[in-house]
Formats: structure tokens, C-alpha cells, sequence
């Protein structure tokens, strides 16, 4: 039977890339949730975990593993507590701006760095860390148990026995209003290009994962338009699912957080944030 739920069909984008080719933009297709030149500009300012993730590293010691590091919003402030930091991400250009960012810090904290372009469900590090963090939401783009099982067989490896392992993902909840388009702007006080992002999700309640449509517009004064069109999937996670995982990959679980201040995590909590020990 068709699919008569509403959402952003890919035939749609296929158009949609012509006309705006047509209109001489430049378009680029990818899949992954994020476009690294403009990851600053739309999550940079997003604060609200940094304390805790700080104070766990600081009673860890260090090294610290940053999961899907993107461009660093978590290894600068990691690098400026005097951490080392193992920044792993799968995509080369998110790296590079990191690195960029770092080479502005005194060349004693950049020196504490260390980039791995690795993906996370096989990944090596120089020696064992004392603390994993795999930030809002990262791990569910792994989009199925069977990845997840991998990734956190090789967070396990790359731990020392009893080394910390930091996870938040949201809790996956009913949403009546989830299937509504999403469409958001924000203005580079720099460059005074202009951003406008759109994206519409589609719940899939039997394989439990929402399917992501989005398109990144930049609008620059002068130049030509660029148009980043993109498709992804978070793949839900629930409480128990996440507890039997952690338990089933050799992970204890040490506590279930709910909100970045430290309270525990219950039926309210829109994110979950999983801090489990290596068992040796
Ligand atoms: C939402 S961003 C998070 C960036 C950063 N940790 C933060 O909190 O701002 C997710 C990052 O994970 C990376 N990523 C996604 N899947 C990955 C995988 N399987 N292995 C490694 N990195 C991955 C993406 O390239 C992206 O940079």
C-alpha cells in the first residue's frame, strides 16, 4: 500500500536539486546530519553539557575519547582544562576545522590533541582513554543494534579497565507533531551570510528510527547561493533497550541522568545520558 504520510519524498529532492541547479546554485548531496562548515553557526553555542562532561574527565585524568567529535565543541574545552584528547569523527572536513580551532589555543594545549578520522565501530586509539564521550544524539546514527553492538564492543577496546564511558541520546517519546516540517535561520555575524535550514522527519514506530530530510541554504552577500541536501536516521533508543545493551558490550551501568545538572533520569526526561564503567 503507498505511504500516505506526509514528508519529504526523495523523488522530491531529486526535483528540488535541479531547480536550484537550474537557478545556479551549487548543490551538494551527502548523508549525515550536518554540513562542517556551519556546524558552529547552528550548534556551537550549545553549552548545557560541558560542565559535567569537564568535571567526569577531570576525575577520570584523562585521556579523553570525543566519539563523533564533530568540530569540537567538546575537545577545545577538554584541550583548555589541560585533557588530552583522542577527537574521533568519521568525516575528514569536521576534523580540519577542529584542527584549525586548536592551532589558535598556546601550542601546549594543542599539543594534548590527537585526530583519528575513524568511524566509531571500529576504532583504535594511541593507548587506552580513561573516559568515552559520545555526545547529543551521536550514537543513534548508528542505525541499526547491530552497529551499536559494534560500536560499543570498540569503545570497550579502546577503555582502560574501568574507564568511564559518557552516552546521551534522546529518550524516544510519542510526538504528535513530529512529522512537521522544521525550518530555521540564523545570520553569520562574520560574514553576514545567511542560513536557512529545513528539515522533515518520519517517525517509523515498527524499525523504531526517525528518517531525516534537510537542506542547508547559504546565502552569502555576494557569490552564489550553496545548497546542502541531505538524508540520515536516528535509530530510537528506549531506557531498557539502552541499560541491556551497555550490559550485553561489558559496560556496568553507573547511573541514568536525565538533564545535565545531574538529576536522575525518569518518565520527563527528554534526553538520557548513560554513565557506565568498563568492567575489566
Ligand atoms: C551531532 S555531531 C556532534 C559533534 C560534537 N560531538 C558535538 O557535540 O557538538 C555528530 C558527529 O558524529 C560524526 N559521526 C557520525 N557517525 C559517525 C561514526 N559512525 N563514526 C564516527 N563519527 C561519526 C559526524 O561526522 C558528526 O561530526
Amino acid at each position: 500500500m503507498a505511504d500516505q504520510r506526509p514528508g519529504i519524498e526523495p523523488e522530491f529532492f531529486d526535483v528540488f536539486h535541479d531547480l536550484l541547479r537550474w537557478g545556479g546554485c551549487e548543490v551538494r548531496r551527502g548523508y549525515g546530519g550536518w554540513v562542517p562548515e556551519v556546524y558552529d553557526l547552528m550548534e556551537g553555542d550549545f553549552e548545557d553539557d560541558i560542565p559535567l562532561v569537564l568535571e567526569l574527565a577531570e576525575e577520570t585524568g584523562g585521556p579523553v575519547l570525543d566519539l563523533g567529535c564533530g568540530t569540537g565543541r567538546l575537545t577545545i574545552p577538554l584541550l583548555r582544562e589541560g585533557l588530552e584528547v583522542f577527537a574521533l569523527d568519521s568525516d575528514a572536513r569536521m576534523l580540519e576545522i577542529l584542527d584549525e580551532k586548536a592551532s589558535l589555543l598556546p601550542p601546549c594545549d594543542h599539543k594534548r590533541l590527537t585526530l583519528l578520522q575513524q568511524d566509531m565501530r571500529d576504532c583504535r586509539t594511541p593507548r587506552p582513554a580513561a573516559l568515552a564521550v559520545c555526545s547529543t544524539n551521536t550514537f543513534l546514527y548508528l542505525g541499526s543494534l547491530d552497529d551499536q553492538r559494534k560500536a560499543l564492543r570498540s569503545i570497550y577496546n579502546c577503555l582502560m579497565p574501568g574507564g568511564v564511558l559518557w552516552l546521551d541520546v534522546f529518550v524516544p517519546k510519542p510526538n504528535p507533531s513530529a512529522d512537521e516540517p522544521y525550518l530555521t535561520s540564523h545570520l553569520d555575524p562574520a560574514t553576514g551570510t545567511l542560513l536557512l535550514y529545513g528539515a522533515q522527519t518520519r517517525e517509523d514506530h515498527f524499525t523504531e528510527r526517525s528518517l531525516v530530510n534537510a537542506f542547508t541554504m547559504l546565502l552569502p552577500r555576494q557569490g552564489s547561493p550553496q545548497v546542502f541536501l541531505q538524508s540520515w536516521t536516528y535509530a530510537w533508543l528506549h531506557p531498557n533497550e539502552l541499560r541491556l545493551l551497555l550490559e550485553d558490550s561489558g559496560f556496568r551501568l553507573r547511573t541514568l541522568l536525565g538533564d545535565y545538572d545531574g538529576g536522575e533520569a525518569d518518565e520527563a526526561s527528554v534526553q538520557m545520558i548513560a554513565i557506565a564503567e568498563r568492567r575489566s
